[in-house]
């Protein structure tokens, strides 16, 4: 673990000749109507005077990376991210970094499916640039790629031609496994890659990042607060509206089994000058190889906080990351897993007694 460049300062995209501010700014969050769908789309309601104020205060505060995708509220993240950025000055309209992708098509109001054909790709790829109100996506990413993408010949040789007419200027993916991240970069795939690394799930550092650095990647860490768990502020007994996507993901035992992780990492993440969710960030951000991460702040203070980061990261020791990902392995180990998983068996049988008693 050699470490990343002092918190602060500007880092190259891997090698793509792009440099960004370390602390970028994830959209997903930001999408007006998000949760007027029928399904989790998102983080549910946010209007549009918020979402707006939230881009604007990131880019008052240095923010250059914004990652967004067609996606997220069915076009709604790309709309209003384009809306904002247009209205800056040309000079610096030129020098911000947008990330979109591509891959899945959407399907309002059913949930998007994969679309990896030449015709879907060049429609969803003008499609965004339409929204973004952009000339050229500067980061192009396949959203959640299935797991043989790295031996996709034709995949990757109409992304190349859609690159030489000048659509996109930087390929990478957005991967849920670590394994497909590890399988593009051997297969010299993609220039950037955008994974989850944070206190709680840290094997991308070991497994991945390494080899990113040796590839020249760049790395874009995505869910840097896992999903908010990482703000140090999330109670155990938070209850996620049907429209949030963490009512699926993070409800009931496994929202109660995150919390007590996170604060198992308490003491190693907050220190004199820093607070739990600075640790959080600066952990992400200490790694080898990371440019930038993208924490989806939904207010103006969520932006704040996070850029904070790099001044608290600064003036405080640094994150003990051994600790962590020892801990984290700890966490993920298999008397954990299966005290898990007899917990999870304990609450589904009471549901369903207390379902068939009618009480
Ligand atoms: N498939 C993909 O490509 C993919 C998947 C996931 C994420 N991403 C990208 O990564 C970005 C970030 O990931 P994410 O939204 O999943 O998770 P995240 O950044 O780990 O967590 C976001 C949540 O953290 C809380 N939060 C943020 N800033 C905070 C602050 N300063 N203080 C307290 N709480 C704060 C908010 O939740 P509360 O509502 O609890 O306040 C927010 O909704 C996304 O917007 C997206 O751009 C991409």
């Amino acid at each position: 673990m050699t470490g990343a460049p002092p918190p602060g300062e500007r880092r190259p995209l891997g090698r793509t000749g792009l440099d960004v501010f370390p602390v970028g700014l994830g959209t997903w969050g930001l999408a007006p109507g998000a949760a007027l769908r029928s399904r989790p789309a998102g983080y549910g309601p946010i209007d549009e005077a918020t979402a707006e104020r939230v881009v604007e205060r990131a880019l008052e505060l240095g923010v250059d990376f914004f990652d967004t995708a067609p996606t997220y509220g069915n076009g709604a993240a790309e709309t209003l991210l384009g809306r904002v950025l247009a209205a800056r000055a040309a000079p610096e309209r030129a020098r911000l970094v947008v990330a979109t992708k591509v891959g899945r098509r959407r399907r309002d109001p059913a949930p998007p499916i994969r679309d990896l054909t030449a015709s879907g790709m060049r429609r969803s790829i003008e499609e965004s640039l339409a929204r973004l109100r952009r000339d050229r996506i500067d980061v192009l990413l396949l959203h959640d790629p299935p797991p043989d993408i790295a031996s996709r010949d034709e995949v990757f040789d109409t992304l190349e031609a859609l690159r030489r007419e000048g659509l996109f200027r930087v390929l990478g993916a957005s991967v849920e496994r670590v394994e497909d991240g590890i399988a593009l970069l051997r297969a010299g795939r993609v220039e950037a890659l955008e994974v989850e690394l944070h206190a709680l799930r840290p094997e991308a550092e070991t497994a991945l990042l390494p080899l990113a650095r040796e590839r020249g990647a760049g790395v874009i860490v995505r869910s840097p607060l896992g999903h908010g768990v990482l703000s140090g502020r999330l109670p155990a007994s938070r209850r996620f509206p049907p429209t949030d996507h963490r009512h699926l993901k993070l409800s009931g035992y496994r929202l109660r089994d995150a919390v007590e992780r996170a604060e198992a990492l308490r003491p190693w993440l907050e220190a004199p000058g820093r607070t739990f969710l600075h640790g959080a960030l600066a952990y992400a951000l200490g790694a080898e190889a990371v440019s930038v991460a993208i924490p989806g702040a939904r207010t103006s203070a969520h932006i704040e906080e996070a850029v904070e980061t790099l001044a608290a990261a600064a003036r405080s020791p640094p994150v003990d990351r051994r600790a962590v990902i020892d801990l984290a392995r700890a966490g993920h180990g298999l008397p954990r897993q299966a005290a898990r998983r007899a917990r999870w068996l304990l609450s589904k049988l009471y549901r369903t007694v207390r379902y068939r008693l009618g009480i």
